[in-house]
């Protein structure tokens, strides 16, 4: 079958070790469904694959992607859920010791089909198109889990989000939005800014800008580059969810001493479960707010896509379509 798979890894040039091609079809273990994908999203992680983290050699060739929105066997209109447990884990999925993503240790979702296990297929409401539903359950089922979850966020709290151009930036700002919030948002980039308030935030600010509030919570997923200010931006006793270190994990100033005095919160988060993806989706479908979709390509021209995200130049989510 067609599919975009990774044939080794390149931490410099990650575009080196990206295969378009063929792939053998996969073949469903007991209990495991088959889904021919619609569409599927990229994500950073991708390219964190083909760059050798996260992924082990002896593993390649793997088909890259986390995300996909298709039919089941039956004709189901499906969104996959993305991390693979351990089949005897009992409880919230992102805690199991042995998860994995797709595209980790299963073969991932930009090919024809995809296999996953019958219990992470989620219906698709008829309301989401798949191009919308296959963005969900990576970028946005993080943004969920980072804000109402792991955030603890409520109507009326003021979040700031850090760079606010990416598949997860975006998808924290149109949530956030549609749950009340009050939204900041920085980016490095005006025309990002200004996209930045047409979906959903109040006010926007250059990254590392002084706010002119401080606020509840922060999200991060951008590391290295705003962590400083994002501890500097928050009130007593706020807290900061961190899901990602695009720029590097390597802090100049953890801030220590700030995190202490103010007794903030410092949050890790990762992916979410099938449950909060399922409820993703109904929120979704029950108000209306939609991811944004930077571009659609054909699944045969994901290298464009995977360049542009490697050089940064995307405002919302790259989606291939089959
Ligand atoms: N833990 C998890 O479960 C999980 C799930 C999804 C993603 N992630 C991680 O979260 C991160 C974001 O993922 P994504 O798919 O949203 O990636 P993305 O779409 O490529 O997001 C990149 C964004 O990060 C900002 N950025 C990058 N370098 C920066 C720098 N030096 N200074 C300031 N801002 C910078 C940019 O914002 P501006 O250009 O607007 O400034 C850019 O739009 C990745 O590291 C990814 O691995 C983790």
């Amino acid at each position: 079958m067609f599919a975009v798979y990774a044939e080794k890894f390149s931490p410099d040039d990650p575009l080196a070790g990206l295969v378009v091609g063929e792939r053998p079809d996969p073949v469903a273990p007991e209990g495991w469904a088959t889904v021919t994908v619609k569409a599927a999203s990229l994500n950073h992680h991708d390219l964190w694959s083909l760059r050798g983290v996260g992924l082990r050699e002896d593993a390649l060739p793997m088909i890259l992607g986390c995300d996909a929105a298709g039919y089941d066997e039956d004709g189901n209109e499906v969104v996959v859920h993305a991390v693979i447990s351990d089949p005897d884990w009992r409880g919230d999925e992102t805690f199991d010791p042995r998860r994995s993503l797709l595209s980790e240790k299963f073969q991932g979702t930009f090919a024809d089909r995809v296999v996953v296990p019958r219990q992470n297929l989620v219906p698709k409401p008829a309301s989401l198109t798949f191009e919308e539903a296959a963005c969900l359950p990576t970028a946005w089922l993080t943004a969920y889990r980072m804000l109402f979850a792991q955030g603890g966020l409520n109507a009326g709290d003021t979040v700031l989000v850090q760079g606010a151009g990416g598949g997860v930036a975006t998808a924290l700002i149109t949530l956030a939005r549609a749950a009340g919030l009050r939204v900041l948002a920085t980016s490095r980039d005006e025309a990002k800014r200004a996209r930045a308030l047409e979906i959903g935030a109040h006010e926007v600010f250059e990254s590392g800008a002084r706010l002119p509030v401080k606020v509840d919570a922060v999200m991060e997923t951008v590391g290295r580059a705003t962590w400083s200010h994002s501890i500097r931006s928050l009130r007593p006793g706020g807290a900061i969810v961190i899901s990602g270190t695009t720029s590097g994990p390597k802090l100049d100033d953890a801030e220590l001493t700030r995190i202490f005095f103010l007794q903030l919160r410092v949050i890790g988060s990762t992916m979410g479960t099938r449950s909060e993806l399922e409820k993703l989706v109904t929120m979704l479908d029950a108000s209306g707010a939609r991811p944004l979709v930077d571009r659609v390509l054909p699944m045969t021209d994901a290298r464009e896509g995977f360049a542009s995200m490697a050089k940064g130049d995307v405002f919302g989510k790259i989606v291939f379509t089959r």
